[in-house]
């Protein structure tokens, strides 16, 4: 990561304050800012002391010898401890009432739907792995799952679990090569697909791009295919294997095996919006400690929640809080598999009301999406179920943040946004929503045990209100472990910049009251007559346009000022700007924030380049302001019908 950039600017004032509603207070886990402030002094004060205590929350085969050895940049988490998160999922859950409460509600696209009860899905699960066994995984095999949001995947990561077996999750939207690239990368033995998937009335076909893939993957002994959609499908003999034919006749008995605590879980592959994918490799008992205890007290998770995350598990925070934290908690979770607008705008507010779903977590982008398509979709539905929102992927710009508050939020529901990463495991700076107050725009302060830092490139601290360079001082369990197969990577790309720190790339700065605000990758920062400004904010100003659904800020050389500053925005509804509506705008983001933010270059669009986790590729419109070109990796990108679209856009 570059340290060249110096300060970062930052403009965006907000000062909306809300305090967490007195009746949420009262019931939450954590109800008061004087609570949170004593038990995060104990976290960073005394971590080994509160994290034992945390831990003795989860179930062990047995009991860890040290809490913490720290060799930095390598850290182990219970040394010597021997648990199974399957164990803590399922297992566990099993001799209490919770043996026969829902774990996983699903709803499919076409409108099928399946709930599990813990003791229906444990069952699932053990058949699940004593067929893993069978087809030759053992601990320590790594296993690719390319599967479309059905419960079959949540419970082959959870079979996986249970053997040892390290599994790593493709989005079902990534291409064979892609598939391809992670296969060969942790050399992976078993491959679980499905034929294909729903979205948007049509099916995503999986099984052909494995079948594309394993032309070129020797590592791979078999393939195992769930029917979905039921199209036909070449199955090769002697590699494939039918989900139907082996799952439901092997045993439900497999008891969950004792791994140690630093076993590694998972490896997820960071998309990215820049460069070759990392496989984050994640542990077992310092992965689950986080994602569980985070969900429990982010989420204010009750028995009685009707919890639903709209990621996809092919993203960490499906891993997190769709699967692992939620389950650990022994919650209700629910899953969907397609997407937001089918068979219309209002699917997700639909499934909210039937499910009557009490908290809800999704990202900023779908939220732009929502208030673009109409208040009248969610406006249809009955939303009184809800007492929680989250918010997750990217800053939230207040614009988002109020409408949530205020169209799906009913005014009433807090709202956690929540900042954390691919590699952090689980959420890291947050509100509790009983304890601290909100600002739009702000993820607030540190989760326990986080020690969290705004530094200059030398590493100093900087002063409140002073943008900087984003930086987790202290290690922390739920903490990446490696880069799979790449360990100087791994201490180079994030430990070397601050040694003995870890560099989230995020900018941020601390209000005085130390609420963070993040400020989005330091690469998306732009230098305009030596004043840096994170894109992130000239894009809130934007959108605060009445008219503005969404905005991209990138910068372009420009010989007098460095940089200019290049916009791209998406409007509301279909109808065309007015003819001097770039002057408007450019009226508007000097109002909001000045005039040295104010965009150079105006182009409307109709959508923007994004990855398919939904985050804007500000790299490609960057290459597209500078040259009217895009050359470089487009991997990542989720249409690329976009890219022909933008290049015909008037300047
Ligand atoms: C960004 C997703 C601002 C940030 C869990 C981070 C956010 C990257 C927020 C990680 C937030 C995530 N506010 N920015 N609440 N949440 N980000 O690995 O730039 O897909 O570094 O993990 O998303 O993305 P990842």
């Amino acid at each position: 990561m570059s340290k060249s950039s110096i300060d970062i600017e930052s403009v965006l004032k907000e000062a909306r304050v809300f305090e967490p509603p007195k009746e949420f207070a009262a019931q939450a886990h954590i109800g008061s800012l004087e609570e949170y402030e004593r038990l995060y002094r104990q976290s960073v004060d005394e971590p080994e002391a509160f994290w034992a205590e945390q831990a003795e929350t989860l179930h062990w085969f047995r009991k860890w010898d040290r809490v913490l050895d720290w060799d930095p940049p390598h850290a182990k988490w219970f040394a010597g401890g021997q648990i199974n998160v399957s164990d803590n999922c399922l297992d566990r859950h099993l001799t209490t009432h919770r043996k026969n409460k829902a774990a996983i509600i699903w709803e499919g696209e076409p409108g099928d739907q399946r709930v599990l009860t813990y003791d229906m899905l444990h069952a699932e699960v053990c058949r699940c792995a004593n067929t893993l066994k069978a087809l030759g995984v053992a601990q320590g095999d790594r296993v690719i799952v390319y599967m479309p949001m059905v419960p079959e995947l949540a419970i082959t990561l959870l079979a996986c679990a249970r053997i040892g077996a390290t599994h790593s999750v493709v989005f079902g939207g990534f291409s064979a090569q892609a598939l391809e690239d992670r296969i060969n990368d942790c050399e992976a033995k078993l491959v679980v697909t499905a034929d294909g998937g729903w979205r948007r009335g049509k099916e995503v076909a999986l099984k052909p791009q494995v079948d594309a893939a394993l032309e070129k993957c020797s590592s791979v002994d078999h393939c195992l295919v769930l029917k979905r959609t039921g199209s036909d499908l070449p199955m090769v003999e002697g590699r494939d294997v039918w989900w139907h034919d082996v799952v439901p006749a092997a045993s439900a008995d497999c008891p969950a095996e004792p791994l140690d605590s630093e076993h590694p879980l998972y490896i997820l592959y960071t998309s990215g919006t820049t460069g070759k994918p990392k496989g984050i490799v994640h542990s077992t008992a310092g992965y689950l400690l986080g994602a569980s205890l985070s969900a429990k007290y982010v989420f204010d998770l009750k028995d009685e929640d009707t919890y639903w995350c709209t990621a996809d598990i092919g993203w960490v925070t499906g891993h997190s809080y769709i699967v692992y934290g939620i389950l650990a908690n022994g919650a209700t979770t629910v899953m969907y598999e397609g997407a937001p607008n089918h068979p219309g705008p209002d699917r997700f507010w639909d499934i909210v009301e039937r499910y009557r779903v009490n908290i809800f977590y999704t990202a900023p982008t779908a939220i732009r999406a929502f208030i673009k398509w109409g208040n009248e979709w969610p406006e249809k539905h009955d939303l009184s179920s809800l007492r929680l929102l989250g918010s997750v992927g990217e800053p939230i710009n207040p614009e988002a943040w109020m409408w949530y508050r205020s169209v799906i939020g009913g005014d009433r529901c807090p709202i956690v946004d929540t900042w954390w990463q691919t590699e952090t495991g689980s959420i890291m700076i947050t509100p509790l929503p009983g304890a601290i107050p909100t600002t739009p725009g702000t993820a607030t302060r540190p989760f326990f045990g986080v020690v969290a830092e705004v530094v200059d490139k030398d590493g100093n601290a900087e002063p409140p209100e002073k943008g900087g360079f984003l930086v987790l001082r202290k290690p922390w369990p739920s903490m990446l472990r490696n880069i799979w197969g790449d360990p100087e990577r791994y201490e180079k790309q994030y430990w070397s910049d601050y040694p003995g720190s870890y560099f989230t790339g995020d900018g941020a700065r601390q209000d005085a009251a130390g609420n963070f605000w993040i400020m989005g990758r330091v690469d998306d920062v732009i230098n305009v007559s030596g004043h840096r400004l994170g894109t992130m904010e000239i894009e809130s100003a934007l959108v605060s346009h009445p008219r503005v659904a969404e905005a991209a800020v990138v910068g372009r050389p420009d010989d007098l000022k460095g940089q200019a500053i290049s916009a791209f925005v998406t409007l509301e509804g279909s109808a065309a700007p007015p003819p001097n509506f770039k002057d408007e705008l450019r009226a508007h983001v000097t109002k909001e924030i000045g005039a040295i933010a104010k965009p150079d270059d105006i182009r409307f669009t109709d959508a923007l380049p994004k990855t398919r986790s939904g985050k804007i590729m500000r790299r490609l419109l960057k290459e597209l302001a500078s040259s009217g070109e895009v050359k470089g990796d487009t991997t990542t990108l989720e249409d690329f019908s976009v890219i022909a679209q933008l290049k015909e856009s008037e300047e």
